[in-house]
């Protein structure tokens, strides 16, 4: 049996309903991101599981035990939020012994936990200094220490990096896993950020107004989106309108080209429009390109992101961007110039729905 479920779960405030028919297992020393737009629901949801709200309906289950009639105290859960939430007038030291002296630890148990916790963080040095003598990054990290100081069962994370510089984010969602994985400790983290969410998941929750998309592992859901609201919110993604030619052949048309598809079409007859999604680095414009499609356009711009360089073509009405690498000596395609794009069938998605 999983570790953390959440089943049938429903909110509503009033007569607006924000979550709808959450399901959720989650493995013991699993990492899962809530990933979704502002609004959708996620900590909603994460409260729910903490005990701050009660769910309309359903159930939520940790370690076997039915948690619907615990107060918050009664699940041994640690929490961390976005706004760092010290307490500014105690110390790095006070503030992560903080959990533990409310639970009764004696002082020299509770004086050892909180310098293995400030070690796992790499702030021993740190612990006489108040929160406002600290960055961002060095109070989050105290956050996390002092949510990890009970021993909770599962941690929950609300967009705890989300307040910090590009730079630091990268860094402590980094250290932050690290911990979870020498810990082992269950975690639920929620963020808007698509690329933190691949980047240190074991699995995803894609949440779309109240509901969970798709749950996958991150390598799933960029590959296979199952939704088109999941194939345009995890990256970037083209989205192309074709038209059926034989459905019997699998033949399809994009702006004044005709191609086939790998993926079945299923039940569709000749003029049926079909959504694709083909992501931007699937295809290459080199001389040599490998892949079985091609599709033939003009070039109407070209940006230099740095690393890569993004490229907008005009196959007939449609638009499709592909990304190449940069490398010195390699100039961008020029604007009105023509160029054929080729990628294997398969990289071409159907979205259904
Ligand atoms: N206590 C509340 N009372 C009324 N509406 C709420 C309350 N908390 C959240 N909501 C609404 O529920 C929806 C989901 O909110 P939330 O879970 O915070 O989303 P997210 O964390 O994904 O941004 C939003 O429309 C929000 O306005
Ligand atoms: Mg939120």
């Amino acid at each position: 049996m999983s570790f953390l479920t959440l089943t049938g779960i429903q909110k509503s405030f009033g007569p607006v309903q924000v979550v709808k028919d959450f399901d959720m297992a989650i493995e013991k020393g699993e990492f899962v991101s809530f990933l979704g737009p502002s609004g959708c629901g996620k900590t909603t949801v994460l409260r729910m599981v903490a005990g701050f709200e009660a769910p309309s309906a359903g159930t939520i289950v940790i370690n076997g035990r039915n948690q619907n009639e615990l107060k918050p105290n009664q699940r041994n859960i640690g929490m961390v939020f976005q706004a760092y939430a010290l307490f500014p007038n105690m110390t790095v030291h006070d503030n992560v012994a903080f959990g533990l002296k409310v639970a009764g630890m004696d002082k020299a148990a509770i004086d050892a936990r909180v310098k293995e916790m400030l070690g796992l963080i790499h702030l021993g040095h740190l612990a006489d200094r108040f929160p406002y003598q600290m960055s961002g990054g060095q109070q989050q990290r105290v956050a996390l220490a002092r949510a990890l100081a009970p021993k909770p069962q599962v941690l929950l994370l609300d967009e705890p990096l989300s307040a910090l510089d590009a730079k630091i984010r990268v860094s402590l969602r980094e250290e932050i896993r690290m911990i979870q994985q020498q810990l082992g400790i269950t975690t639920v983290f929620v963020t808007h950020d698509q690329e933190e969410a691949l980047s240190i998941s074991d699995r995803i929750v894609v949440m779309n107004a109240g509901r969970a998309d798709q749950i996958g592992t991150p390598f799933d859901i960029y590959n296979r989106p199952a939704t088109r609201f999941v194939a345009s919110f995890v990256g970037t993604l083209n989205l192309i309108e074709g038209t059926v030619v034989d459905p019997t052949a699998n033949r399809i048309s994009i702006g004044d080209q005709d191609i086939t598809l790998r993926e079945p079409l299923g039940p569709a007859k000749a003029g049926d429009k079909v959504s694709l999604a083909l992501r931007p680095e699937a295809g290459s414009i080199a001389e040599g390109a490998r892949g079985d499609t091609a599709l033939t356009g003009q070039v109407i711009s070209s940006n230099f992101l740095g690393s890569v360089i993004r490229t907008r073509m005009k196959v007939g009405e449609p638009v499709i961007s592909f990304d190449m690498f940069n490398a010195p000596g390699r100039n961008p395609p020029a604007v009105g110039e023509v160029v054929t794009l080729r990628f294997t069938a398969s990289d071409l998605l159907i979205i259904r729905e």
